[in-house]
């Protein structure tokens, strides 16, 4: 039987209404299941996926008051985030013998890392188990025995107390009880190194994450036995969320790519193939919440770059570059200077951007990044659980014994004299610790 006009219109007509309903079933139910309410911790306004305990947020549309600079956020941020979050510092390759120590500020925890003598590479927090005067004070070196200036507590490089001059002496002093306090460590097979600096036990590192890294790593040749190329810390005067938030990332990795490609790349006929086969050379990977790595696979290369709080408006920005095998001395020479005046152009661009964030602040804004979004997230759930507890928790916080001994062998020093600048002004003694 053929088709009429008149049944091709009745049959459009249907189609039509059946539309119009469920276009209108839609947006009677869709409000339903996703309703904003305002949260009470942050004041901001938030959608929640409907199937968790309110802590996931899918959606802000209003930024918390002192999210760029405030100094309570960044305080919260030291305690929900950077005392109990798995975060990326360092690959292998930087620690080339036992002895061999890099330190880091992260939000204001001073940690090192360190090679042992056995091999192992660890963490610790920069303190000493003294009064708390930092052990290394130069960012990179190499010692077998850390000592530190102040009374000459000295430390192996397995964290040990080795020489405490004037406790030796006191009965029951006991070394051991004072080692340096150690930070968790999680070191993947392609020699990339985690802390989590959670004093008690940490959350397992994310099987999802290291999955992901393994298969950026095997793409990028990024294995444990890497060369480090070139490496340096530099300062700039924005909040550590607009940097890591990689708005203007891109450029700098597509600047970084083509100059990279110049000072270290195949040869013309390999880049033809390639442009020919457009195929992509040049992959990132965001490590929530500090980093982002880069693989140059033109040129073999892969780059780590991490933004450090100092402080809510300071950021330490560090980046490392690695090769799959040795770089001589004048491309290495090279490229630590495209990478320098990179990074100072993407630093004078982010606090650009800042000034103009802080300008507009009070207006309306929007945090769409998924990245700051988790960390909000995570904001939320540690104020509810401070609510519950009726005070601050700080889970980097190590209480280490208190002891009478400590105190009688702290009074003997003082009657030898300890020669240390304003001690009495500085004192944070590991009983006094804060955090
Ligand atoms: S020996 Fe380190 S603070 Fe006294």
């Amino acid at each position: 039987m053929g088709t009429t006009d008149a049944d091709f219109l009745t049959s459009s007509a249907s189609i039509l209404v059946a539309l119009v309903t469920i276009i209108f079933l839609l947006h009677r139910t869709w409000p339903h299941l996703s309703q904003p309410k305002v949260d009470e911790v942050t004041g901001s306004t938030v959608i929640t996926s409907s199937n968790d305990s309110g802590l996931t947020v899918s959606k802000v549309s209003d930024i918390p008051e002192g999210w760029w600079n405030g100094r309570k956020v960044f305080e919260l941020e030291r305690r929900a985030l950077f005392s109990q979050t798995w975060l990326y510092l360092a690959h292998c390759s930087q620690f080339q013998k036992p002895g061999s120590y890099q330190s880091f500020d992260v939000a204001g925890f001073p940690v090192f890392l360190i090679r042992g003598k056995d091999d192992k590479i660890r963490a610790f927090h920069n303190i000493c188990r003294h009064r708390a005067y930092a052990i290394t004070r130069k960012e990179t070196g190499a010692s077998a025995i850390l000592g530190c200036r102040y009374h000459g507590w000295s430390y192996d490089s397995t964290g040990r107390l080795v020489k405490a001059p004037h406790f030796d002496d006191v009965p029951g002093f006991d070394k051991s009880q004072n080692s340096l306090f150690e930070v968790h460590t999680h070191n993947t097979d392609q020699g990339m190194i985690f802390m989590n600096l959670n004093c008690g036990e940490p959350a397992a590192f994310g099987s999802e994450v290291a999955s992901t890294l393994s298969g950026f790593a095997r793409m990028a040749s990024l294995e444990a036995k890497s060369t480090w190329v070139a490496g340096q810390t530099l300062s700039g005067g924005f909040n550590w969320k607009v940097g890591a938030r990689a708005r203007h990332l891109e450029v700098y990795t597509s600047q970084l790519h083509r100059r990279m490609s110049e000072v270290s790349g195949p040869s013309p006929v390999m880049n033809l193939v390639r442009s020919v086969t457009r195929k992509s050379t040049l992959e990132e990977y965001s490590l929530f919440p500090t980093t982002h790595v880069y693989s140059f696979r033109n040129a073999d290369l892969c780059l780590a770059l991490s933004f450090f709080p100092a402080s809510e408006s300071k950021t330490n920005i560090r980046f490392d570059l690695f090769a799959r095998s040795a770089v001589n001395e004048p491309e290495i020479q090279k490229m630590s200077e495209v990478l320098q005046s990179a990074t100072k152009n993407l630093i004078g661009e982010i606090e650009l951007e800042y000034q103009y964030i802080l300008s507009k602040q009070g207006s309306s804004g929007e945090l769409n990044n998924t990245d700051t979004l988790q960390i909000l997230g995570q904001l939320k759930e540690h104020t509810k659980l401070e609510r519950i507890e009726g005070g601050q928790i700080l889970p980097a916080m190590h209480n280490p014994e208190g002891s009478t001994l400590f105190q009688r062998a702290e009074q003997q020093l003082d009657c030898v004299g300890d020669g240390s600048q304003n001690s009495s002004q500085n004192d944070t003694s590991p009983n006094a610790l804060d955090w």
